[in-house]
């Protein structure tokens, strides 16, 4: 393992993912053992399941502790395998022990998108904020569902998925058509007011966008480089995603 420490954002490079994950996973512990209700932000895709699995097999009480999910599809039957609310009981809830009225998810069917995006901000507010944001990052920047062009100032809020995004997620649904075209999502503002954020990226795919988030110009075009500007950034790697650095 290698630790860089910059101005703000701590890189920590690892030889696979599990080691990656690890890693990352003791951060989340160090937190909760700390905190033992601290608010954490929640993050699905690939990325952050070895964090998960790791955190799971640590001897720690996450029971009090509250969570909100950074996104959710628009449009998917309540149940279905691949809503987030399913991936995040599944990956997060049941093996970690959490305790499900504690973990928000936003709602993929909201009667007005408008209101549920402010009941989320309200409930996140209402927690004390977020303490520690984990974040995936997409192939074209994304962070949540803030795809290239997502307003910096930008809150809880039901948007349009880019068309890579849809591609890239195809692999989890039966055919590419299936893959919702809308999702709702915390908003990067909402993102950058977490007190900590934890970013995790594995694999050679990962590495053009790794390089762009970390060394990049700041721009709403590359909505993952906003990170460069928060105070309290740790960015976990194994080598293939950090090899443009
Ligand atoms: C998904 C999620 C993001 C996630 C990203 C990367 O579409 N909305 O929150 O970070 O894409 O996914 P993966 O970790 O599977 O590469």
């Amino acid at each position: 393992m290698s630790t860089v420490e910059g101005q703000t954002v701590t890189l920590s490079i690892h030889a696979s993912p599990g080691e990656a994950g690890e890693a990352a996973a003791e951060q989340v512990a160090d937190l909760v053992r700390r905190n033992s209700a601290a608010v954490l932000g929640l993050a699905t895709g690939s990325s952050p399941l070895p964090l998960y699995e790791a955190l799971a097999k640590k001897d720690i009480d996450l029971a009090s502790v509250a969570a909100f999910a950074l996104d959710e599809y628009i449009g998917l039957p309540a149940g279905h395998e691949q809503s987030y609310a399913a991936v995040i009981r599944t990956h997060v809830i049941e093996p970690l022990g959490m305790t499900p009225a504690r973990v928000h998810i936003p709602d993929g069917n909201p009667d007005d998108e408008e209101l549920a995006g402010e009941a989320y901000e309200e409930a996140i507010v209402g927690a004390g904020g977020v303490d520690l944001q984990i974040l995936g990052i997409g192939s074209n920047g994304h962070i949540g569902f803030n795809e290239p062009g997502a307003p910096f100032s930008s809150r809880t809020r039901a948007v349009t998925l880019a068309e890579r995004t849809r591609r890239d997620n195809a692999r989890f649904f039966d055919t590419p058509d299936a893959v919702p075209t809308r999702a709702v999502t915390q908003g990067l503002a909402t993102i950058f007011e977490a007190r900590q954020l934890l970013l995790i990226a594995h694999g050679a795919g990962k590495a053009q966008a790794i390089r762009r988030a970390l060394t990049g110009p700041v721009t709403e075009d590359f909505p993952a480089s906003l990170i460069q500007h928060h105070p309290n950034v740790t960015v976990f790697l194994d080598r293939d995603a950090a090899a443009l650095l």
